[in-house]
């Protein structure tokens, strides 16, 4: 009993010191569906803070094509895939998405997961056990995501995966050390978009260095996929490249509007990872009835609907690139839906917040550890369902609020 208490002290003193350096994150209730306005309480908030680029996430043709799933298959999946939760449905969902990027990647194969960060943590784990212990060695870039860094965590100390950070912007260093290193296994693991920054990693530049020191490549386009490329397949259609040392992931909760996600890579890769990827092997199967409803979700991303919703996109980019130049607050170079505003410290981010809340927009700050220390910032997203209009209030309401608090937070 006493050793319960010690552990609610504890939990209390840690979330004390989190207020303390306004590092608490807070729950908000959403009741309506994602979309760019949302109902929070009693209020309705212009919201420029969801990963719902297309604006599917609550489109009729998904929200029939999730009715008619259920209908079809019922609300769950009973079991793992390996066991007899894989319906018709993974099936076909599965060729799909190979289907998407067969171009870029020879002999290609998908496999559906529930989520990114399961994705990324089985393709990460699993391609590291293709090598005896202490046989891996994975590049990792330093802004990766969350997932992905749990991922390389959890090789290291599963597998004795030898981890090496690198600068997405500055591949020098990586070349060097690829150049040394005689480790049987190499992997290059990167963000396709930089979830935080918005900027595109450079793939081309990546993956020819892959080529030179005998490595995988892998690509987490958590971000990409439905948004870049003519056809909305992501960043391998947009950098035009083709190779089976690549291992893509793309997921389907962000511009796809749904959930889930999913691994891609040439077929003998995803056999492995169907042996040996735990996560995929101990968990139950996603319902049916979603990977029938991400079906029609990426009919939309590839079809003329998914191209001018693309177009919109950048029309709304480009509104903002030039619109908000006037602005002397820290940007990145960034030309997805992703556009960063740096405002330093936690407390000037948590500021500005706040005012923007108080002027009816919801564009919450990021803090640490998402982002590194001194770089809290707003990530303002955009959406297809904003408008052109939308957007320049918002650019004004910034404008107006920078003049209150001062150009140089
Ligand atoms: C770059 C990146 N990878 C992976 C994920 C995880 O994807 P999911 O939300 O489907 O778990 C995210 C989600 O925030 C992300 O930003």
């Amino acid at each position: 009993m006493s050793t319960n208490f010690r552990a609610r002290n504890m939990a209390e003193h840690q979330i004390a010191d989190l207020d303390e350096q306004l590092l608490r994150r807070k729950l908000r209730t959403t009741e309506s569906p994602c979309d760019t306005k949302a109902r929070v309480g009693k209020r309705e908030l212009k919201a420029f803070c969801s990963n719902d680029y297309l604006g599917l996430a609550n489109h009729p043709k998904l929200v029939a094509a999730l009715a008619e799933g259920a209908n079809l298959y019922g609300v769950g999946s009973g079991a793992s895939h390996l066991i007899s939760g894989h319906s018709i449905a993974h099936e076909l969902l599965e060729k799909k998405l190979a289907s998407c990027e067969e171009k870029h990647i020879p002999n290609a194969r998908a496999l559906f997961f529930s989520t990114g960060y399961l994705a990324n943590i089985n393709a990460i784990t699993g391609i590291s056990r293709l090598a005896e212990q202490g046989q891996a060695s994975i590049y990792s870039a330093k802004l990766n995501h969350a997932s992905l860094i749990d991922g390389v965590r959890l090789a290291s100390a599963q597998n004795k995966a030898k981890v090496t950070l690198f600068d997405h912007q500055n591949l020098d260093s990586l070349e060097e050390s690829l150049k040394q290193d005689t480790h049987p296994l190499k992997l290059i693991v990167v963000d396709g978009v930089f979830s935080m920054d918005g900027d595109i990693a450079p793939v081309e530049k990546l993956l020819h260095i892959a080529e030179q020191y005998d490595a995988l490549l892998m690509v987490d386009d958590a971000h990409g996929f439905g948004v870049l490329g003519e056809q909305g397949h992501g960043i391998l259609e947009q950098a035009g490249v083709h190779s089976e040392r690549i291992i893509y992931v793309g997921t389907l909760g962000k511009a796809a509007g749904v959930s889930g996600a999913f691994i891609c890579a040439a077929a003998p890769f995803i056999e492995w990872l169907i042996q040996k990827g735990r996560p995929y092997i101990y968990s139950t199967a996603t319902p049916p009835a979603i990977a029938h409803t991400l079906l029609s979700s990426v009919e939309l991303i590839e079809g003329d609907e998914g191209i001018t919703r693309r177009k919109k996109l950048n029309e709304l980019i480009q509104v903002w690139r030039d619109e908000m130049i006037f602005s002397s607050w820290e940007k990145t170079p960034s030309s997805t839906p992703i556009q960063p505003v740096i405002l330093g410290s936690n407390a000037n981010a948590l500021a500005v917040a706040k005012l923007l809340d108080e002027a009816g927009y919801w564009i919450p700050a990021i803090r640490p550890p998402t982002v590194p220390v001194d770089t809290s910032r707003l990530r303002i997203t955009f959406s297809a369902n904003h408008s052109v209009d939308d957007l320049r209030e918002l650019i004004q309401a910034l404008k107006a609020i920078e003049k209150i608090v001062g150009s140089d937070l």
